[in-house]
């Protein structure tokens, strides 16, 4: 990736160390995980397995438990809420798939594709049911206020998101509105809980908030820039979901704004529109207005930001790995 990058980055770990720092601990997450799809209705075990157990970084549970031990211990709360993270997230990834009609998900045929919308929507209905259930058994009144609340705003940032669907006008500032909603609060939420089980002071606790959010917002900057730029292989999605859908990610918007007038054209119809077939032109633009270099230099500022929330940390190699993780978002290729 360009030379943008990150000149105060510690020296960087990569993601597979960083995973064997909570290895012990995911692997507990894991079985909880699988422990709490098994339904005796049948559909909702094969469905809930097939879709965890193909992979998935793992990342919002990683954040969960870093930050935990970051902290001082994991306890059995973190653990469970760690797996409700991951519960909520992939119950987010069955109905977006649903509604951007995507038909890879994590190097695999999406669940839609196999069973269908309409299962896909109620399996997914049944993992934040489950997550619901799970989060009640804390007991801690903070933890269930933080977490409806999470899954509240990322119902509004997907149907903000609905909203500016084939609308070549959204601004930037109305693509963050829905990213920070869609898929940042769920980071934030992540690390916000780890604090709020460990007791921690509010000021620790906001900190840890705003390291989520924005490394969040980084996050979603760079999955809007691979949907342009990855390799299917390796990202395990289809590139061009996002132009088939018409959905004006921060690539088109800025190119759009810096490229010539025949060009931004090209762009607004293609939104407009919906299609997969304008993609290799649209790519030319956007490659050319050099937006994926400015998606990535808007990344690269959220993740030092992210960073800079964690000053507040003891020192520790769990730290450097939170320190790490914001530097993988903006570097990583899948
Ligand atoms: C995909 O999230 C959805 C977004 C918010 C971009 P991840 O890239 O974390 O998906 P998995 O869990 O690793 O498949
Ligand atoms: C993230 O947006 C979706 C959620 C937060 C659920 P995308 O639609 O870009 O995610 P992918 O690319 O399908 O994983
Ligand atoms: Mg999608
Ligand atoms: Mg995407």
């Amino acid at each position: 990736m360009s030379s943008i990058l990150l000149a105060s980055t510690p020296a960087s770990i990569d993601f597979e160390s960083i995973k064997r720092l909570t290895a012990t601990e995911a692997k507990a997450v894991d079985s909880l995980i699988i422990k709490e799809l098994s339904s005796d209705v049948l559909l909702i075990n094969q469905m809930g397995h097939y879709i965890v157990s193909n992979g998935g970084k793992r990342l919002r549970p990683m954040l969960l438990l870093l930050a935990a031990k970051a902290l001082g211990k994991v306890d059995q709360n973190h653990l469970m809420l760690a797996a409700v993270i991951e519960f909520i997230h992939t119950a987010t990834l069955l109905h977006d798939d649903v509604v951007d009609e995507s038909d890879l998900r994590r190097g695999q045929q999406s669940a839609n594709a196999v069973w269908g919308n309409a299962a896909s929507v109620l399996v997914g209905d049944y993992l934040y049911s489950s997550a619901f259930e799970m989060m009640v058994r804390t007991n801690i009144m903070r933890v269930m206020e933080i977490l409806s609340k999470t899954t509240t705003a990322i119902a509004e940032g997907e149907v903000l998101q609905l909203l500016n669907c084939n609308n070549p006008e959204t601004t930037e500032e109305k693509y963050l509105e829905v990213i920070s909603r869609k898929t940042a609060i769920l980071f934030s939420a992540a690390t916000r809980l780890a604090a709020v089980v460990s007791n921690t002071s509010a000021e620790v606790e906001e900190k840890l908030s705003q390291y989520g959010q924005h490394l969040g917002v980084a996050f979603q900057l760079i999955d809007d820039a691979l949907d342009y730029k990855a390799t299917k292989e390796e990202l395990g999605k289809n590139l061009g979901d996002d132009l088939a859908e018409g959905k004006p990610t921060l690539p088109l918007i800025y190119a759009i704004k810096n490229s010539n007038p025949s060009e931004a054209n090209v762009i607004i119809d293609a939104i407009k529109n919906g299609t997969r077939e304008a993609f290799n032109d649209v790519y030319a633009i956007v490659k050319s207005s050099k937006a994926i270099e400015y998606t990535e230099q808007r990344a690269n500022e959220e993740a030092q930001k992210a960073m800079a929330a964690l000053e507040i940390l003891p020192e520790s190699e769990f730290k450097q790995a939170l320190l790490a993780l914001a530097s993988f978002s903006v570097q990583r290729s899948y």
